[in-house]
């Protein structure tokens, strides 16, 4: 890779895919719209370098549910990372989210950046936290890694979406995450998901994206639970290797037919 071509990154969250294939969430059948999904990233193979699936790749946190993700990857054969959350099995993820070009890392450098993804699920709660222990790893992490550009990814966005019900579930603890953000300047980028809707915040000079989910989509800005009927999507990131970077966010063309029709 020479010194101005970008890398290209998708950016892949909140599939929901169960163990019974045809199982629907709020109506939506979560295997097919990820399978919508897939089929554009085929089209896309050969510019993609790395796919990033930032969590609640299961909605029941099966085994079988990690293994349809599984397969519906593998034929892409595009170096995938992955985390959890707070949907997922962590350990069931580890089991079978650990083949071919799947990988296990979650701190790693590619295309002349870093890479560093953090766990901020919390067992049987929606909301995130990171742990001392996760963020004394993100800093050191940081320190170690040369002072190349650098991505964190968790699923969690540390930031208010202003919807309410939403809001009640993002990250407990964001000011501990930007205190260790705040001494490493390299760290351009923060992605999450969780929320099922583009947004874009900024805090100092990070840029923080939420990605819309493979499934269903949350509408934004209301005070409680309600569907948007923008279909599918993820993102796309071209990281260049100077540290720049450029964004978009692709909708797939999938429609659930509604029982009446
Ligand atoms: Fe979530």
């Amino acid at each position: 890779m020479n010194q101005v071509s970008p890398m290209l990154i998708a950016q892949v969250t909140d599939m929901h895919l169960f163990a019974n294939e045809s199982q629907e969430l709020l109506g939506m059948p979560t295997m097919r719209s990820f399978q919508a999904v897939v089929e554009r990233l085929e089209k896309l193979r050969s510019d993609l370098d790395l796919l990033l699936l930032t969590g609640d790749l299961s909605g029941d946190g099966t085994l079988e549910s990690y293994e349809n993700v599984q397969s519906l990857l593998c034929p892409l054969q595009i170096p995938t990372y992955w985390l959890p959350g707070n949907h997922d099995c962590a350990i069931a993820m580890k089991q079978v989210l650990n083949f071919r070009l799947i990988s296990l890392r979650k701190s790693f450098e590619r295309g002349r950046w870093n890479f560093v993804l953090l766990n901020s699920s919390v067992s049987k709660y929606m909301h995130g936290h990171l742990s001392a222990t996760s963020l004394h790893w993100l800093d050191s992490q940081l320190k170690i890694m040369s002072n190349q550009p650098t991505l964190v990814a968790l699923h969690h966005p540390p930031y208010h979406v202003n919807s309410q019900w939403l809001d009640s579930s993002t990250l407990e603890n964001p000011e501990e995450l930007f205190a260790v953000l705040d001494r490493h300047p390299q760290v351009k980028l923060v992605v999450s998901g969780h929320i099922h809707q583009e947004f874009h915040y900024q805090r100092n000079d990070v840029y923080y994206l939420g990605t819309p989910s493979t499934c269903i989509q949350f509408k934004p800005e209301t005070s409680t639970f309600a569907l948007d009927q923008k279909p599918p999507g993820f993102r796309l990131l071209k990281l260049y290797p100077n540290g720049t970077w450029e964004t978009s966010v692709e909708r797939v063309p999938y429609v659930v037919l509604s029982a009446e029709s």
